[in-house]
C-alpha cells in the first residue's frame, strides 16, 4: 500500500474561504468549499494542525488519485472514536479484504477525518485520507473535535458531499459500520441520479415508503444531484431539529422528486441489507450495514460477529454457499427495536436523542 497522504501535505497558515455559485431552479446557492486542515509533514510526531491556503486543491487531488476511470470515489467519514485500533476502521477495512471482489476497492476509497486522531490513524493504515473541518471553527480546540453536536456533523456531511458533487466526482458514500463483502457497482441501478440504502425495504426500488438509510448511498454528478443535494441541505431550515436522514424522508415524497428533480431509487436490502433488515441470502449480499444499534461497544461486537459469519460462509464449498441458509448471528447485543416509524416518528426522535446525548462519543453517524 502507498505512503499515508501526509508525505504531500503542506502546510501553511491563513483560512481557506472559496465559494462556487451554482444556479438552479432554486435560484442561488453559496456553497462553502470546506476549509482543509493538514498536518505538517515535517514536523512528525503528533502532528501540527493548520488551515491552509495551499491545500485548496488538496481535496482535489486525493479525489483524482482515489478516483476509478469514470471519476466516481468511494468515500466514508470517520472520528477518533472509531478509528482507534479494533475499532469500527479496522473491520471496515478487513471486510474489504476479505470480501468477493472488494478489497481492489480500496484503492478508490477516501477516508474523511473529522479530527486529528482519525486522520494519523487513517495516514497509518491507508492511502487516500482527507482532513475535513468547517470554516469558521477554532479547531486548535481539540474539544471540539471530540465533542461536536451531532446534527451539525450529520449536516456538515450533505454540505461537504455537495461540494463532492460540484466538483465532477461521482461518489459511493459509506458509512465506516457498512461491511463491504461483495462488489455493490454490478447491483446498482443503471440510470439513477441518487440511490440509497434502506433501513426498510417495501419490494419496489420507487417506492417512497421505503424507509430510507443515509449510511450508503451511490450519487452520480450531475445537474439534478447538484440540485437536489442543495434542495436537501436547504430544507433543513423547513424542518429545524431533524437530521438529514430524517429530513430525506421528509422530503423523498416532495413535488421536486415526483416531479422529476430527480431519478431517485431505493436499494433491496436483499443486497444493501443492515440489522433492521438483514439480507436474506448471503450469496447476493453486497453489505450489511450495523444499523438499528446504540452504543459502540454493541455495535464492534455485533460487526465482529458479521465478520465471523461472512468467513464462515466464504470457506464453505463453492457448490454449498448457493444452499446456505441465511444464518446471520447478529443482531445480538445491537438494539433490536425498531428504529424507523412511519407515524410516530417524533416519538422516536425524542428517545433517540436522550441516548445519543449519552454516548455523542460513539456514534456521529446514522443508527
Ligand atoms: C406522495 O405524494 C402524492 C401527492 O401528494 C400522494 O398522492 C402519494 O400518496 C404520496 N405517496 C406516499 C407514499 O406518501
Ligand atoms: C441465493 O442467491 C443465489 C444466487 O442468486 C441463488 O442461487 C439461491 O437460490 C438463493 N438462495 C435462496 C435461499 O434464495
Ligand atoms: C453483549 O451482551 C452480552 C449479554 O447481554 C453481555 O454479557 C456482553 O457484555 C455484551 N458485550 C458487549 C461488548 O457489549
Amino acid at each position: 500500500m502507498p505512503a499515508g497522504y501526509t508525505s504531500t501535505a503542506a502546510a501553511s497558515h491563513g483560512a481557506a474561504i472559496s465559494a462556487c455559485v451554482l444556479v438552479g431552479s432554486f435560484g442561488l446557492f453559496l456553497v462553502q468549499k470546506p476549509a482543509i486542515l493538514s498536518r505538517s509533514a515535517a514536523t512528525g510526531g503528533p502532528g501540527r494542525w493548520t488551515s491552509s491556503d495551499s491545500d485548496e486543491h488538496t481535496l482535489d487531488r486525493i479525489l483524482m488519485d482515489a478516483s476509478m476511470p469514470d471519476n466516481t470515489v468511494i468515500l466514508t467519514t470517520m472520528n477518533e472514536a472509531w478509528a482507534a485500533p479494533d475499532s469500527v476502521l479496522d473491520l471496515f477495512l478487513e471486510s474489504f479484504r476479505i470480501g468477493e471482489g472488494t478489497r481492489h476497492l480500496l484503492n478508490h476509497l477516501v477516508i474523511i477525518s473529522l479530527d486529528r486522531g482519525a486522520f494519523s490513524r487513517c495516514t497509518a493504515l491507508h492511502s487516500h485520507c482527507f482532513p475535513l473541518i468547517t470554516e469558521g471553527v477554532d479547531f486548535s480546540r481539540e474539544a471540539y473535535f471530540m465533542t461536536p453536536g451531532y446534527l451539525k456533523m450529520m449536516w456538515r456531511r450533505i454540505d461537504f458531499l455537495r461540494s463532492v458533487l460540484a466538483m465532477g466526482y461521482n461518489f459511493v458514500f459509506t458509512d465506516a459500520d457498512v461491511m463491504w463483502f461483495r462488489d455493490p457497482f454490478p447491483n446498482f441501478h443503471p440510470d439513477a441520479d441518487f440511490q440509497i440504502a434502506c433501513d426498510h425495504f417495501s419490494g419496489g426500488a420507487e417506492d417512497t415508503r421505503n424507509v430510507p438509510n443515509g449510511g450508503f448511498s451511490f450519487v452520480r454528478s450531475n445537474e439534478r444531484s447538484m440540485e437536489f443535494y442543495n434542495f436537501w441541505y436547504s430544507s433543513r431550515n423547513t424542518y429545524p431539529g431533524l437530521h438529514d436522514q430524517d429530513v430525506l424522508s421528509r422530503i423523498k415524497n416532495s413535488s421536486f422528486i415526483r416531479n422529476g428533480g430527480i431519478k431517485m431509487r431505493f436499494l433491496d436490502t436483499d443486497l444493501f441489507g443492515g440489522f433492521c433488515e438483514p439480507s436474506r441470502n448471503l450469496s447476493r449480499v453486497c453489505t450489511m450495514h450495523a444499523n438499528c444499534c446504540l452504543g459502540l461497544s454493541s455495535k464492534l461486537n455485533d460487526l465482529r460477529l458479521l465478520l465471523e459469519d461472512w468467513k464462515r460462509y466464504s470457506s464453505l464449498p463453492e457448490r454449498l454457499k448457493p444452499l446456505s441458509p441465511p444464518s446471520w448471528s447478529v443482531p445480538q447485543n445491537c438494539s433490536i427495536k425498531s428504529l424507523f416509524h412511519d407515524e410516530d416518528e417524533s416519538d422516536f426522535l425524542d428517545e433517540e436523542e436522550e441516548e445519543e446525548e449519552e454516548e455523542e462519543e460513539d456514534h456521529y453517524y446514522s443508527i
